[in-house]
């Protein structure tokens, strides 16, 4: 039997839910854990697939999920993981920047790409020898709390600091830090009116070439700190990891 726990009814989990609903990720039940229960509720009466609401971590344990997606906060991971992986279950985190600072290693621990991609190329390229990372987020001041009217520079520095500053906008940044060296990775914000999608850039440098990746995302409706993208590369990972469990 398939279990799949989510931690986090917000954007990110209502979005891998209706995934599992739409059969798109093949799971025998859903157990939803949000410490606003309402918001878990909400999806439960939503969906016709098997759901389970929980009031804590402890009892999803206790139901053996056989993965748990954390779509929570940066807070939820550094207080559950520890739990979670001593029950030898595949976790699956979207909020990154926790891992920054945990330094923690399990191959039970799955990163997605989230709100960017092309991190085969550049972990290959990691391996070979990186010079340099310059991610370029641009945002609509409302998804950076922030409400200036002409564009500002909101941040510009290192990966680490731009995911303590913006914990829950620059996940990106820790993602490619976790890929390639927190230090190759240097960060710009930019806080600019004129988008209304939020735009990561990102230029390396390598030992053999170099590359420019772009990517626009829509923000989500309800949370628009949130791009959907980030969301499905969660949803594809979780596909792929319980396809591979017989
Ligand atoms: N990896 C990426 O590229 C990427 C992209 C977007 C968002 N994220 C991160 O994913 C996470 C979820 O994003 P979202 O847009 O769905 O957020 P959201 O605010 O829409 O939803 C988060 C939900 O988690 C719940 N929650 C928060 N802390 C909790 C805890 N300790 N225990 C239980 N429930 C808790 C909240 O009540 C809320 O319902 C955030 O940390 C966000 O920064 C990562």
């Amino acid at each position: 039997m398939k279990k799949v726990g989510i931690i986090g009814c917000g954007a990110i989990g209502t979005i891998i839910s209706g995934a599992i609903e739409k059969g798109l990720v093949k799971c025998d039940e859903l157990i939803l854990y949000d410490y606003n229960m309402e918001r878990a509720e909400k999806i439960q009466k939503s969906l016709h697939v098997p759901v389970t609401v929980v009031k804590n971590l402890e009892e999803m344990l206790r139901l053996k999920p056989a993965v748990i997606v954390e779509a929570a906060s940066q807070q939820a991971v550094r207080d559950y993981i520890d739990k979670i992986l001593a029950e030898n279950i595949e976790l699956i985190v979207m909020s990154v920047g926790a891992l920054l600072d945990l330094k923690l290693k399990s191959n039970k621990i799955h990163i997605p790409s989230g709100a960017i991609g092309g991190l085969d190329a550049i972990s290959g390229a990691a391996i070979a020898g990186i010079d340099e990372v310059i991610l370029t987020t641009r945002k609509n001041p409302k998804a950076l709390d922030m409400d200036n009217k002409e564009e500002k520079i909101a941040y510009e520095g290192c990966a680490e600091e731009a995911v303590r500053r913006f914990p829950r906008e620059m996940n990106v940044a820790a993602t490619l830090a976790l890929t390639t060296q927190p230090e190759k990775v240097r960060v710009r914000v930019i806080s600019d009116p004129k988008v209304d999608k939020n735009v990561h850039e990102i230029k390396i440098k390598w030992k053999y070439g170099d590359m420019q990746l772009k990517f626009a995302n829509e923000p989500h409706p309800e949370n628009p700190r949130t791009s959907a993208l980030a969301a499905w590369s969660a949803i594809k990972l979780l596909k792929e990891i319980l396809e591979k469990r017989t």
